[in-house]
């Protein structure tokens, strides 16, 4: 473990990291070698002939009279694709234009230091500024204003404290920095004769960071498993962390989630011994960024229970920067990737959720009340059903209710160990899921399996069996797939549901007509790896960004930079939109209140982007247009 510079790794690589699982060694797992593969390959002939795709298989009978608008409405992508790029900047088709928007460090209150392109910034500017790693975000209308919140999901040491040189923290005033530039920041944005800018000193500018005042709420608030010494009544934490993907309420507020929460603890004790729960998590006595060094609230053989009260979502009033930012733990604890949120017929919210780690599992949460515009909202994530994702091979699925009954376990420790929980129904293992978004002029919705290469190689942390299945077809699987469901009764509350895949991911120019070549809907022309963040705008088409290998050699050849594309939900076409940095992720994706903009964010990229050769590469969000200002999307 020790000859491995662990600074360059990914969330997904450290925690392989420092919390290997064992391998599958006995490979008589039958259905490994046989059964499996040859269920896949069927299941491949079926999938190339465009049935899958097209949705006309399973999920057919379940299409409403709103998908046949959307068939009408397809087979028009209001761009000429781009090709793949291996450079340095952004690319977008022909009669489109980018501007950046805000960079890391840029002011968001006037009394913050100019930020220096070789030292970055001062401490004590640092949460007065734009955080870094930008990711989910979502633009919300207050009155007559425009405000964007933004997640920072971590940082990069190295570029954040170039006075160390080797980026690790030498001093309490460096985590401090670290823990300002991540988190959330809520922006007031305008746009003027120069393009979109954010409005300096707006009364709308916030800083959430590691460090903000939170309510604990929800069926696990005040449990003894959630209490500190800081916070004997367990409702009262600081900080929100590792804040990955998002999501919009329907009353106007931004849920921001907590992803790879358990890299921020650590054990100043190398004695230390973690309790079972820390090891499904993840949580070790080693952390990435060393806080527990110089800031004992992260010091796991100290204040044990802290680490369970991260892992939620967090519920943000963009429109009052005086709220207290609310964490609801009836969403469950998990490596939450986004929180995708809808309506049923009945007006019960929604949630989708994805715990994005290889093997885990796909959630939602469906709210005992109901929604009414204007009547009073704050309990509505608190009281509810928490259900887990169970895939049969034959197109069919089950959410399965994480109740007290069916996992021998309190409703609390469900809220704050759900992944037990889960294992405990026999959930479905999935290639790490990462968003996921519901189409809004079709009942259906879709997640993308970034990709797994344990799939068939080894359990994952709880030990649950992740032989290849379903959604999950192939072993190893290193280019992802996105998967789709169409709940019974077009009623998102329902517990019954079809599947199918959307598309899988590969390369035919490498695989020729193997599994890996991926579905009929992938071709030379918009070959892409790791689906990540997606979204869907107000027309239904479904915008997919990606978050993986851009060696652009070998099983990725012909794959350049990560990307956007966009994808019609009907007839399975997908074409590439745009291509980011050398090095960079592209996610988080939100549009402007008249739809004319389309904001994305470009997360640490590698090359020296934007400021040029030489300057700390920072990461950024742009706004993208249309040259003739027509609508996006
Ligand atoms: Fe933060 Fe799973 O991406
Ligand atoms: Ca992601
Ligand atoms: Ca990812």
């Amino acid at each position: 473990m020790t000859d491995i510079n662990k600074d360059e790794l990914s969330w997904d690589e450290w925690d392989e990291l420092v919390r290997p699982t064992e391998e599958i060694t006995e490979f008589d797992r039958v259905v490994d070698a046989g059964l499996s593969r040859r269920g896949f390959l069927g299941g491949l002939v079926a999938f190339g002939s465009g049935a899958a795709v097209m949705g006309l298989g399973t999920g057919a009978s379940l299409m409403t009279s709103t998908s046949v608008q959307a068939q009408a409405a397809s087979g028009r992508f209001a761009f000429a694709p781009v090709g793949i790029a291996t450079d340095a900047t952004v690319h977008v088709p022909e009669g489109y234009i980018w501007d950046i928007l805000v960079k890391w460090g840029d002011k968001l209150f006037s009394d913050a230091a100019d930020f220096d392109s070789e030292t970055g910034v001062p401490v004590a500017s640092s949460g007065r500024v734009f955080g870094e790693n930008t990711d989910g975000m979502e633009l919300f209308v207050v009155g007559d204003k425009q405000v964007i919140a933004v997640n920072s999901e971590y940082v990069n040491p190295k570029i954040n404290l170039p006075h160390t040189g080797d980026g690790k923290p030498q001093s309490a005033d460096d985590v401090k920095m670290l823990q300002n530039f991540q988190g959330v920041t809520v922006m007031e944005v305008e746009e003027g004769a120069d393009g979109w800018k954010v409005v300096v000193d707006s009364p709308f500018n916030r800083r959430i960071t590691h460090n903000t005042e939170m309510r604990i709420s929800g069926p696990a608030a005040g449990h003894d498993l959630l209490k500190t010494d800081a916070d004997p009544t367990g409702t009262k934490s600081l900080g929100t962390f590792n804040n990955c993907g998002a999501g919009k309420t329907p009353w106007g507020t931004y849920l921001t989630c907590e992803e790879n929460f358990n890299g921020y603890f650590g054990s100043t004790d190398d004695t230390f011994e973690r309790p079972d729960d820390y090891k499904r998590y993840g949580i070790s006595n080693e952390s990435r960024y060393s806080y527990e060094k110089f800031d004992a609230r992260f010091d796991i053989s100290k204040n044990g229970n802290e680490p369970r009260r991260a892992g939620y979502i967090v519920e943000i009033d963009p429109s009052n920067p005086d709220s207290t930012p609310v964490k609801r733990t009836a969403l469950g604890r998990f490596k939450h990737e986004n929180a995708a949120c809808t309506l049923a017929p009945s007006g019960q919210v929604v949630v989708y959720m994805g715990d994005d780690e290889r093997g885990e599992f796909l959630y939602k949460f469906v709210s005992n009340g109901t929604y009414t515009p204007g009547a009073p909202t704050d309990g509505l994530l608190d009281d509810g059903q928490l259900y887990v994702a169970k895939f049969a091979d034959d197109g069919n699925g089950e959410w399965v209710a994480l109740t007290p009954e069916a996992t021998g376990m309190s409703k609390e420790e469900i809220c704050i160990f759900s992944r037990m929980a889960a294992s405990k129904v026999g959930a479905t293992t999935m290639d790490r899921p990462e968003w996921v978004a519901v189409n809004p002029v079709s009942v259906e919705a879709y997640c993308a399996l970034t990709n797994n290469k344990n799939r068939g190689v080894k359990p994952n942390a709880g030990g649950d069996d992740t032989a290849v299945n379903g959604p999950n077809p192939r072993e190893k699987n290193n280019y992802g797939q996105i998967v789709r469901w169409y709940p019974a009764n077009d009623d998102h509350g329902a517990s019954a549901f079809k599947w199918d895949l959307y598309v899988m991911a590969g390369n035919p120019e490498v695989h020729g007509d193997s599994a890996y070549a991926g579905s009929s809907n992938v071709n030379a022309g918009n070959m892409f790896n790791s689906p990540d963040g997606m979204m869907f705008d107000s027309s239904g088409l479904l915008w997919i960004q990606t978050d993986g290998n851009y060696k652009n050699e070998g099983d990725f050849a012909g794959m350049g930079n990560n990307q956007m594309l966009v994808g019609d939900p009907v007839t399975g076409q997908i074409e590439r939109f745009m291509t980011v940095p050398y090095g960079a992720e592209v996610t988080g994706v939100t549009w402007s209140a008249d739809r004319r903009t389309l904001f994305v964010g470009i997360q640490h990229p590698k090359a020296p982007f934007p400021d040029g050769d030489g300057k700390l590469a920072r990461s950024a969000v742009i706004a993208v247009k249309r040259a003739d200002n027509a609508l996006i999307g």
